[in-house]
């Protein structure tokens, strides 16, 4: 942030009160209100942080109006169409491209630390068959930290290193083992000949009885939607995972917290309340139908998968998947896919729609993943855990960003109370 002269000037009751401005690299210029209660006695009023900053970070820069997502300045489409997934996980980690070398030691290392802890498969087996992958999820990572002792330690910079390495390369075998657990099937062991995608493929869909290759072609695809997941900045699960960090909990139950947060339909939940959506809506001629529930106040559906609160033009993140989804859809010999229809009727039919273009909803992320991944074979239950292990690399740098920023607090939000003021309790006979 650049230390420029500006401030802003708050008059409140006939008294001023001077608020210095920053000016970040990219994006707009933010107003410093830190002092502002000790020096003024108010607070300001923000729920849902549409116009709070939480923290400055290095990491990822969006620009919703001109639908522009960088990692460390790299655009979105450049990393997806020519880095992969490990790479990117370095870019958000460490800052810079890795060379050769540093490269090849990340992957070794995220490489062999992908097995869990024999025990933690008793874990599993405590929960239901059915029970949603997500679940499991939550709580086998909350779990790790009961396994890993030597990587709680938020004050060792190593022991942050080795859990944030431990994270990255487990959350694939978890995400895995949860799916395996639901469907009945042995967990299948992580293979260390195996890329990040190609190992989560066979882990997902090997079984003992017969041998099982990875089609490059899905991998491909798999590693652009972890690739396409990484990081988003400050959305609700990565502030929820520096807020869980910021009381100095380890990392294993801040990377719990920001799983469970991930897990609503309003964020990552979406790909699956989206597919579901796509099911139900079934054929093209239905669709108005939907559209006009959609516009209704008094109905509660929304098109899932279209929206987002930084987006406001296009998500970046959407026209790759798109473009995706058309590839695989084709190699995979389902491109007459009937969903693949509903989503691309569905797409033009809202975004000509009046409703859609003056609320700039447009669709995002979510609206063509789960037709990708569908198509690959993981039912619909898959979609969020998928995003969840994608999204572990951002969590985790966004966590380590913190213990950098010498501004770091713990995070306690002030409120507007509404409530009663003080009264006097009423013993239960006279109530
Ligand atoms: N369908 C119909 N109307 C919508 C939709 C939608 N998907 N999204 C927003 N609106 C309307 C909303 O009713 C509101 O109208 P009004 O101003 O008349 O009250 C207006 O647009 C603004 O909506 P908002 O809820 O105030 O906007 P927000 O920035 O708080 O919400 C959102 C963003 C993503 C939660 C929302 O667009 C949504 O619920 N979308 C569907 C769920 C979804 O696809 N989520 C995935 C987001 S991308 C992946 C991720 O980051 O997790």
């Amino acid at each position: 942030m650049s230390d420029t002269q500006k401030s802003a000037t708050l008059a409140i009751d006939g008294q001023s009160f001077e608020l210095p401005i920053y000016s970040p690299t990219a994006g707009p210029d933010v107003l410093d209100i830190r002092k502002l209660y000790a020096q003024a006695g108010v607070f300001t009023y923000d729920p849902g942080f549409t116009s709070t900053a939480s923290c400055d970070s290095t990491i990822t820069f969006i620009d919703g109006d001109k639908g522009v997502l960088l990692h460390r300045g790299y655009p979105i489409d450049q990393l997806a169409g020519k880095s992969h997934y490990l790479e990117v996980c370095f870019l958000l980690l460490y800052g810079y491209l890795p060379t050769a070398a540093e490269l090849e030691d990340f992957e070794n290392t995220i490489t062999r630390h992908t097995m869990v802890h024999e025990q933690m498969n008793n874990f599993f087996r405590g929960f239901r068959r059915d029970a949603h992958p997500m679940a499991i999820i939550v709580g086998v990572v909350g779990a790790m930290s009961a396994f890993y002792h030597d990587s709680t330690d938020i004050n060792d910079p190593l022991q942050r290193e080795i859990a944030s390495h431990r994270l990255i390369a487990k959350m694939p075998t978890i995400a895995a083992m949860a799916y395996k657990y639901t469907v009945g099937q042995p967990f299948v062991y992580p293979r260390n000949d195996l890329d990040y995608a190609s190992n989560f493929l066979r882990m997902c869909f090997a079984v003992p009885c017969e041998e099982y290759e990875v089609n490059p072609i899905l991998s491909r695809a798999m590693d652009r939607i972890f690739t396409l997941h990484a990081d988003h900045e400050q959305n609700a699960s990565t502030s929820t995972v520096r807020l869980a960090s910021s009381s100095g909990a380890n990392p294993f139950a801040c990377i719990a917290a920001g799983i469970a947060c991930l897990w609503g339909p309003a964020h990552g939940g979406a790909n699956q309340a989206c597919l579901e959506m796509l099911k139900e809506i079934g054929s093209v001629d239905r669709i108005p139908e939907y559209i006009a529930r959609a516009k209704d106040k008094n109905d509660p559906f929304r098109l899932m998968g279209f929206g987002h609160r930084v987006y406001k033009n296009t998500d970046p993140r959407a026209t790759v998947l798109k473009q995706s989804a058309d590839e695989v859809l084709e190699l995979l010999g389902v491109e007459n896919n009937p969903l693949l229809a509903v989503a691309k009727e569905l797409e033009q039919v809202a975004l000509n729609d009046p409703y859609f273009v003056e609320k700039k909803l447009f669709p995002n992320v979510d609206f063509y993943s789960g037709i990708i991944l569908e198509a690959m074979g993981f039912p619909t239950s898959m979609f969020t855990p998928i995003f969840a292990l994608s999204r572990t690399v951002g969590w985790i740098s966004q966590w380590k960003e913190q213990f950098s920023d010498p501004a770091h607090k713990i995070g306690r939000p002030r409120q507007l109370y509404l409530g009663e003021t003080l009264r006097n309790y009423a013993d239960i006979e006279d109530r």
